[in-house]
């Protein structure tokens, strides 16, 4: 990647969709060398140019990683129309940082914010099997003929999810309480897996991404992930 549009620099760096750069390009978010651009076409070299978007710096060379504890009720976007909160009320950095994959608004857990679009991109492709563990408390009593077809995969419009491992925890007062690991980022794709059975999410957490865990770290706490992390996440 050397010289090219604005727009497809900043879709690129896996910060945003060519959409959403173009539209904050527009809305003159974003500066080139620290002046204003609003062409979404103007031509940028990212070894030379210095990017910025709403005063942050994007840089393509230090990479940073953190981990995210979410809360409840907070989009992982950066530009929320309905104004709520955002994880990057939690995350405060002087660079340009990203989700890597998303939580719902009401999906509370671990998530990565990070500029290496490339260690993202091996996060969340499914081929890489790094798991995600999620604990999710169900309406109803689950029984083991629906862990095994949640298991084994179930039909989803984009078709069949992928084997995922499923741990019974705990039923009590009409729910219980699952533990589901699965490798590959289909969107809301644990409340579709079991809405497929009929089954209602009643709260969702992800615990764990690969080996990394932290149940320390508090709902819209953050840290940097260790050397260790990293090594793990990139094998
Ligand atoms: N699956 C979901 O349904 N929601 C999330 O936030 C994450 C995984």
């Amino acid at each position: 990647m050397a010289i090219h549009s604005l727009c497809r620099i900043i879709s690129k760096l896996g910060i945003m969709s060519r959409n959403q750069a173009e539209k904050i390009i527009l809305e003159g978010k974003v500066c080139v060398n620290d002046k204003k651009i609003t062409k979404p076409k103007f031509r940028v070299d990212i070894v030379k140019d210095k990017l910025s978007i709403d005063n942050k710096t994007v840089s393509s060379k230090k990479k940073i990683y953190y981990l995210l504890n979410k809360p409840e009720k907070v989009v992982t976007t950066r530009f929320d129309p309905e104004k709520r909160k955002t994880v990057y009320d939690f995350v405060k950095v002087d660079s340009w940082i990203f989700p890597v994959g998303r939580l719902d608004y009401d999906t509370s857990g671990l998530l990565i914010m990070t500029n290496d679009s490339r260690l993202a991109e091996h996060i969340t492709n499914p081929s890489s099997a790094i798991w995600k563990t999620y604990i999710a408390k169900v309406k109803g009593k689950v029984n083991d003929n629906l862990v095994k077809r949640l298991e084994q995969g179930v039909n989803l419009n984009e078709g069949k999810t992928l084997y995922a491992k499923i741990k019974l925890i705990s039923s009590a007062d009409n729910s219980t309480r699952i533990s589901i690991s699965i490798h590959e980022g289909k969107n809301r794709q644990i409340k579709r897996m079991f809405q497929s059975l009929g089954i209602k999410v009643l709260s969702l957490k992800r615990i764990a991404i690969g080996n990394i865990q932290d149940d320390f770290l508090k709902p819209g706490q953050y840290r940097e992930l260790t050397s260790k992390e990293l090594k793990m996440l990139e094998q």
